[in-house]
């Protein structure tokens, strides 16, 4: 029997089949789950996708919209009775306003992004909050960046913290009805979104020759994290942040060859 065997929920953030979101919907379908999708714009390629993993529930919720992200919860509630595990996996900064430094950050861009990367997780569970039961589970991807200064990462590091800490004070609050809130923080994945970011490929080379694992991770690791969060297996942990980054979060220095010997 799979992990997530009876288990409904939704998954948000898949634009295409690199999406970490993608790998989680992947296995999660390999795990028994029955899984809705949400997407911003772009229907085609989400309902081709859906359809291999046996989903007909697929709705256009723009994050920033209220009204969207209510009747997401509303529908696929009322559908299946029941909402077991959100996926938190959207993010956005406009380009500029990352390439600017955060310095010259503007007060809308700062709001934009503070505001569809992490008020969206707080949205997602005040809705959803009718049909999340005991065991629900709620997951949202972060990156380093939300604790340590990454070049180029700027603006979405803060909106990362912010949602790091978001997940805590949520935790908490839900931890009573035995509701889980917990964070899974990536290594650097060649994705739509990160391709946005300055100086991506590089970073990528270099991370998998300074990890401790010496390699990098892929959508497929994630998942698997992703997925212990999602299942039973973690109902005594909630208000964690997870690192599936080849280890490299613990590093302080490198030698030239990436290695400390
Ligand atoms: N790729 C990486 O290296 C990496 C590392 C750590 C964490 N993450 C996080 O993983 C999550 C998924 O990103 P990804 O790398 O798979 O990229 P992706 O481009 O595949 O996914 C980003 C998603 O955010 C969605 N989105 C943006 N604005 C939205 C809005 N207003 N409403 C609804 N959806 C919106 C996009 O439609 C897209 O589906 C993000 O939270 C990202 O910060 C990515």
């Amino acid at each position: 029997m799979g992990l997530l065997e009876g288990k409904k929920g939704i998954i948000t953030g898949v634009i295409n089949h690199r999406s970490i979101a993608w790998g989680i919907a992947k296995l999660f379908h390999e795990e028994g789950a029955t899984i809705g999708f949400t997407y911003r714009r772009e229907k085609k390629w989400i309902e081709k996708l859906a359809n291999s993993v046996n989903s007909d529930f697929v709705r256009m919720c723009d994050v920033q919209n209220e009204e969207q992200v209510k009747s997401v919860f509303d529908e696929f509630g009322e559908k299946y009775g029941q909402i077991d595990f959100i996926i938190h996996a959207v993010a956005y900064a406009n380009g500029e306003e990352l390439a600017n430094g955060v310095i010259n950050t503007s007060r809308k861009g700062f709001l934009e992004t503070l505001d569809i990367s992490a008020y969206s997780l707080i949205s997602f569970c005040k809705h959803a909050r009718p049909y999340l039961r005991e065991g629900s589970s709620i997951v949202a991807l972060s990156y380093l960046g939300a604790n340590r200064v990454c070049a180029g990462y700027n603006l979405l590091g803060i909106a990362k913290s912010a949602l790091e800490t978001t997940s805590k004070y949520l935790a908490s609050e839900l931890g009573e009805e035995q509701i889980r809130v917990n964070v899974v923080s990536a290594g650097p994945i060649r994705t739509l979104a990160a391709f946005g970011l300055p100086n991506f490929r590089e970073m990528v080379e270099k991370r998998a020759m300074q990890s401790p694992l010496k390699k990098n991770v892929t959508q497929e690791d994630v998942a698997k994290t992703v997925l212990y969060y999602a299942s039973n297996l973690s109902e005594c942990t909630t208000g964690q942040v997870s690192y599936v980054d080849a280890g490299y979060n613990i590093m302080g220095t490198w030698s030239e060859t990436g290695s400390l010997s």
